[in-house]
């Protein structure tokens, strides 16, 4: 019996994910290591310095700054990202979302946010979700970002529910990577060859439903 839905944040509850992709790419350009919209496919769901790392390595870069460097990049990165999320309200709460939210409340399911960004707390504000989630999990205190399932499973802890008994939703290939490593049944949202290891995959979060998920989710149920 499904219990809990945990979201992931960006490119699943909002398009911050497009945010975090043109500051990536600024920052790119002005290291001189300019990338595509294909590359960053894999920078979603991972950590700031994680990115910044694949970024670097892209360029053949990776020996070319100090640590100190490197988070004076990183900190040019967020400082840019945090500009652009001001302009976030809760009219940004991607199609469907605010929808399945209140069906995942009728029927008495938990909901968990499950992301690995330190701006997350404050993107849920802007929207008016905060409330609306039983558990958020704090980003600082995650040691593995994903695709390792670190995360999610913390949000089931926190939840108090078994990671079986949860379905998590990602618009990243390491997200879905993440979420099948806690056990947990995985719903991409997005393009199904990228996403190809989740158990199902929608192109939009507009196609989301609850009574379908559960249909879904019994299915692989044991
Ligand atoms: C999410 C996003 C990534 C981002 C990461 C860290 O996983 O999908 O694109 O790099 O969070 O975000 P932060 O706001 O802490 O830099
Ligand atoms: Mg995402």
């Amino acid at each position: 019996e499904l219990q809990a839905v945990i979201f992931d944040l960006d490119g699943v509850v909002t398009d911050t994910a497009e945010y975090h992709y043109l500051a990536w790419k600024a920052l790119g350009e002005s290291i001189g290591v300019p990338f595509t919209r294909e590359f960053n496919e894999e920078l979603k769901g991972v950590s700031r310095m994680d990115s910044l790392n694949k970024i670097l390595a892209l360029g053949g870069k990776e020996n070319s700054y100090s640590d100190e460097e490197k988070l004076e990049l990183a900190k040019q990165k967020n400082d840019h990202y945090v500009e652009l999320i001001k302009q976030v309200t809760p009219d940004d709460v991607l199609p469907g979302i605010r929808e399945l939210i209140a069906d995942i409340h009728a029927k008495g399911l938990k909901i968990g946010l499950a992301s690995v960004s330190k701006n997350a707390f404050a993107v849920m504000d802007s929207l008016q979700l905060r409330d609306s989630f039983d558990t958020i999990v704090d980003a600082a205190k995650i040691r593995n970002s994903k695709p390792d399932p670190e995360i999610f499973l913390k949000a089931a802890e926190q939840l108090g529910v078994d990671p079986a008994a949860c379905l998590g939703i990602e618009d990243a290939a390491a997200g879905v990577t993440s979420i099948k490593g806690a056990g947990m049944f995985a719903v991409g949202v997005g393009d199904s060859m990228t996403l190809a290891e989740a158990d199902i995959v929608y192109a939009s979060t507009a196609e989301l439903s609850l009574d379908q998920l559960l249909v879904q989710y019994q299915g692989t149920a044991v």
